[in-house]
């Protein structure tokens, strides 16, 4: 028995469950899927204890990163329904004292979800959102992509066997991300336009075409993400950093973190709330500009930056991100390519490695350390979205000095030699002049 019901974020009408929408019909808001937690305040400690035991679980369902937490997912879900390739459980790193110094925080965690089995944090969400599709009976799946969630949706798909089609802005992807959809077996098609001009077309082939619709519109993926912060918590034994920061792109993260956050603490998982910032690229940075006035108009951009993942001019989660950032006291930012790169550098040569949207988190955070909105002694968790090997082409390109607009600040260039020992004499450490 499900006693979950939909929510509109704007006009609070509510809809049975079963219902299958992505929007409100009344007004077309975004819709919440709002759980009955009532049965869990007071009892976090059973919750806590629960979700442990499942640490020493076998079952697909308690491996999943994602399931483990199914009471703040998805209660009562039918198990037998359930889509999943043991998703999340995503390391939480402790930063090297290296990159502390770079970010200018002395407690500095990482929680990278680039870990995730395609490669991005999207598994969170896809394993919730197709499991929906089945439960709805759907055949057939469709998404807007900038890579990521493409990737995901494709893996997914097929293995609940349901075909997939896939719609990407034309030339705007990542190779690594295009690699992936074709190989799991995607439909994939180009569309000459941007991200926001595909995702249009995807809202208006959901509303009229048989197709289930899987961009992070749908509530059901968000829930999903939600797992990123409570597994985050899950890991620090429940002890809430002061920030968390996070790249915003579509904003579907930045949506989904205030409201597990939210539901956290109304069950007692949490006693207080941590800070979320949301850093944007400086070309695509519509709800960084929005925060400078408090949120009191919004405008979309043409957006444009390096971080081909987070390259959306017209959020489709903006009005539940603002809750979050109103409800926690964060902070919005936007950074430019040049500082992404080089906190992408800086990460990877920690050897921890990400795709450079999510380097954004730890660019934002040294401006905001910078700027004085986050204070040294303060904790800090940066969420990395995507695995290194998501945009190989960017990294060859930084550290050949190749690009544009980037002037690379810590390049690492590839050598070559005849063969001699001499010339490798020179790169043992204190000799030629190599990066370490
Ligand atoms: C690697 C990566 N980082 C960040 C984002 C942006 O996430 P959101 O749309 O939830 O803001 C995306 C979205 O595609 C992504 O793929
Ligand atoms: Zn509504």
């Amino acid at each position: 028995m499900v006693s979950s019901i939909l929510r509109c974020v704007d006009c609070q009408t509510e809809y049975a469950f079963e219902k299958n929408l992505y929007t409100c019909p009344t007004c077309g808001g975004l819709l919440d899927v709002v759980h009955d937690l009532a049965a869990w305040k007071g009892r976090a400690e059973e919750l806590r204890h629960l979700f442990n035991e499942r640490m020493r679980s076998w079952k697909a369902v308690d491996r999943s990163g994602v399931w483990r937490y199914r009471e703040l997912i998805a209660p009562g879900i039918d198990e037998k329904l359930i889509v999943t390739r043991g998703e999340g459980n995503t390391t939480l790193y402790d930063a090297t004292d290296a990159l502390s110094l770079y970010v200018g925080v002395n407690r500095l965690q990482l929680k990278h979800e680039g870990e995730n089995p395609t490669g991005s944090f999207k598994d969170r969400g896809m394993s919730p959102g197709v499991t929906r599709a089945r439960q709805m009976g759907a055949t057939a799946v469709i998404c807007a992509s900038t890579g990521n969630t493409s990737a995901s949706m494709a893996s997914f798909a097929s293995l609940a066997g349901l075909r997939a089609l896939i719609l990407f802005p034309e030339g705007k992807v990542a190779v690594g991300k295009v690699a992936q959809s074709i190989a799991y077996g995607a439909v994939s098609v180009q569309v000459r336009g941007d991200f926001d001009a595909a995702l249009e077309l995807v809202r208006e082939a959901s509303d009229k075409l048989p197709i289930y619709m899987l961009n992070s519109i749908n509530p059901f993926r968000l829930e999903g993400q939600k797992t990123i912060i409570i597994e985050m918590m899950h890991q620090r034994n429940w002890q809430v950093p002061d920030w968390i920061v996070v790249p915003g792109g579509n904003l579907g993260n930045s949506a989904a973190f205030g409201k597990a956050l939210l539901e956290m603490q109304e069950i007692g998982l949490i006693d207080r709330l941590p800070r979320v910032a949301v850093i944007q690229a400086e070309g695509a940075a519509p709800f960084a500009k929005a925060f400078e006035h408090e949120f009191d108009h919004f405008e979309p951009v043409r957006a444009e930056t390096v971080a081909t993942a987070i390259r959306i001019g017209n959020p489709a989660s903006y009005k539940k991100a603002i809750r979050t950032v109103v409800k926690t006291h964060g902070w919005a930012t936007s950074v430019s390519d040049q500082d992404i790169m080089d906190a992408k550098a800086q990460v990877d040569f920690a050897g921890i490695g990400c795709e450079p949207a999510s380097a954004a988190s730890v660019a934002g955070t040294k401006k905001l350390v910078e700027q004085g909105v986050i204070k040294p002694a303060e904790e800090v968790v940066c969420v990395l979205t995507g695995h290194v090997l998501k945009d190989p082409q960017v990294v060859i390109d930084y550290h050949g000095q190749n690009m544009p607009n980037v002037d690379a600040k810590f390049p690492n260039r590839m050598h070559t030699i005849y063969g001699t020992l001499d010339e490798l004499v020179e790169f043992l450490p204190g000799n030629a002049a190599v990066r370490l």
